[in-house]
């Protein structure tokens, strides 16, 4: 329980492969193009977040990858996650679509590229191609989003080396529900990274969640972000708020007890907010 205290906002988990990842960091998805998500980024790395998590879906690379240059924080301190879009499979499509991330975020690599959903039939194709970016240093970091059990056994028989991350959708609401999903990455050394960690505010006036805030004298959405660090889970809440943006980071001066974690994660319902992976086959 203690080591949990030692957490802080530039704590990192360790990857299988390429270096260190930070456990905390900013998501986007929704984030306006322009001035919105170049400000957003701007706050997080004013107030020390140090992950960025976008996708070619987002639209919004080109901000990110500005936000970060007028920073003045050396690029090799902010970690950057990009995803390979779902109509971009197949491994020369894969191969091209990153090109056009990079040129969009204005960098020369990114530290993670996923693919962001698991297409039924070139998905392998496009791992390969990772895999091929992986070898060349353009990525630091390969993984993939989304992928249920039979996804990661396929990658895990197939790919010459394991996705360093498994991005998908954790919270509460649904972490019992997903712990085949959980359990086989971290036999596999893979890392498990949670999106929506806020249930995409559609859980954060729940009552449980509402008295372990108040008993904290912490909000809904800080104590749903400390859940997350607690479990070892890479979390990326989003906001373009700039309060909001300093609130769900400052999580580092508190810690749930035990019997918290245990009742928040009693609220499985295998809720999801988004789109639901185990329909691909
Ligand atoms: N791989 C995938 O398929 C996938 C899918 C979904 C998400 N993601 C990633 O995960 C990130 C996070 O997930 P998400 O954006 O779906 O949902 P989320 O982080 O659970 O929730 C975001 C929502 O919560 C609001 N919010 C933020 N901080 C708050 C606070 N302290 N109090 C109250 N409301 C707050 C935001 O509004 P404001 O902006 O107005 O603050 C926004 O409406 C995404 O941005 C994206 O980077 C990945």
């Amino acid at each position: 329980m203690h080591r949990h205290t030692a957490l802080d906002i530039d704590s990192t988990i360790e990857l299988p492969h390429g270096g260190p990842m930070p456990l905390f960091g900013l998501g986007t998805f929704r984030s306006p193009a322009g001035r919105q998500t170049r400000e957003a980024v701007g706050w997080a790395l004013e107030i020390g977040y140090r992950l960025v998590d976008t996708a070619a879906l987002y639209g919004n690379e080109a901000d990110v990858g500005a936000a970060i240059r007028e920073s003045g924080i050396p690029r090799e301190d902010v970690f950057v996650t990009t995803k390979l879009h779902k109509d971009d499979h197949g491994h020369e499509r894969a191969l091209r679509a990153f090109e056009e991330s990079l040129e969009r975020l204005g960098m020369d690599y990114v530290d993670l590229y996923l693919i962001h959903w698991p297409e039924s039939r070139r998905r392998q194709d496009s791992w390969d191609a990772l895999e091929r970016i992986l070898d060349e240093g353009r990525a630091r970091a390969i993984g993939v989003s989304n992928y249920v059990v039979p996804h990661l056994q396929e990658v895990l028989e197939h790919g010459s080396i394991p996705p360093a991350v498994n991005q998908i959708e954790l919270h509460p609401f649904n972490y019992r529900s997903r712990l085949d999903v959980v359990s086989l990455c971290r036999e596999n050394g893979i890392a498990v990274e949670g999106y929506s960690p806020l249930t995409k505010t559609e859980k954060l006036d729940d009552p449980v969640v509402v008295k372990i805030a108040r008993a904290t004298g912490r909000s809904p959405a800080q104590v749903l972000i400390r859940w997350s660090l607690q479990h070892g889970i890479v979390t990326i809440p989003k906001s373009i708020d700039r309060g909001r943006i300093r609130e769900n980071a400052d999580v580092f001066g508190f810690e749930l007890e035990p019997d918290q974690m245990a009742r928040l994660d009693a609220l499985d319902e295998d809720f999801l907010t988004s789109w639901d992976p185990r329909r691909v086959d």
